[in-house]
């Protein structure tokens, strides 16, 4: 098989520049979600990032709000720069804040908000390509504008702690592809895999390849993938996108921690999963 997308690199700290530009620019009066799109670059594609999968960067500033809505495409995010920032899902108030990995499954009333005083950021990745293939499209604003809050608190099976996904990754299981990785549970979410590596300075990968498209998001780190033919330099906040079936190569030039999500339990699921060392 062979993937029409290609292997590709967006560098957080580039988008950053642009989210700082446009936070000057655009409110979220005039935009309902500031995004910055990885947009897949092959030709005929006007939003993907992969097959089933679409990355964006998004951004709020101290004070606004992105008003609540709530869609059929699951959706995650990982937050790059933030505190102060919060996430309101299905009434439930909690913080956002860096190295969280916060859920907003399809369907669960969400918004967003910022008490504190920088410029927050984070990655959304979602399931959106797939949905507009498959055509359940649906899409609802809340009527309220921004949800009321019910309840406030710190911890919600929607958000996964970074001092808490760094000690499960102390005690994770190693696999010679993917490094000690621990799964990101997400059980109403069931297109989406999602995972945290934890990768040694000086880590190397058996390369593989498997029948999934996926997406990685640099927690923390430096180092170089090369995926099919293409060999990327990453670091703090970058994305890489690996299409399904593509050669991945992995090396961690410090110490890495690696979120990826992708479609593989879908795969699983349809029985068209399989991976093989090359
Ligand atoms: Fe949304």
């Amino acid at each position: 098989m062979h993937s029409e997308f290609v292997p590709a690199h967006w560098r957080y700290a580039e988008a950053k520049w642009a989210m700082q530009a446009a936070g000057r620019l655009i409110g979220t009066d005039r935009a309902e979600r500031r995004n910055f799109v990885m947009r897949n670059p092959i030709s005929g594609n006007d939003y993907a990032t992969l097959r089933t999968l679409i990355a964006a960067y998004q951004s709020i500033l101290p004070g606004e709000k992105a008003r609540t809505h709530r869609h059929a495409p699951h959706a995650l995010r990982v937050i790059l720069d933030a505190k102060g920032a919060y996430s309101v899902v299905d009434g439930d108030k909690h913080p956002m804040e860096t190295g969280d990995i916060v859920l907003t499954p399809g369907w669960c009333w969400h918004g967003h908000g910022h008490d504190g005083t920088e410029q927050a950021y984070w990655f959304d990745g979602l399931d959106v390509p797939l949905t507009r293939l498959l055509e359940p499209m649906f899409f609802e604003e809340h009527p309220e504008g921004f949800a009321p809050v019910k309840r406030v608190t710190e911890t919600s099976p929607m958000r996964f702690r970074f001092s808490d996904t760094l000690s499960k990754l102390a005690l994770a299981p190693d696999s010679v592809h993917f490094g000690r990785t621990i799964d990101i549970p997400a059980p109403t979410m069931p297109t989406l895999t999602l995972k945290v590596h934890a990768w040694p300075a000086g880590w190397r990968n058996v390369p593989y390849r498997h029948a999934a498209n996926t997406i990685y998001v640099v927690m923390r780190g430096r180092g170089r993938s090369t995926i099919g033919e293409s060999a990327f330099d990453w670091e703090f906040g970058d994305t890489l996108a690996a299409p399904a079936w593509s050669r991945i190569e992995h090396h961690a030039a410090e110490e890495t921690v690696m979120f990826s999500m992708s479609d593989e339990q879908l795969m699983r699921w349809a029985r068209y999963y399989r991976l093989e060392a090359v």
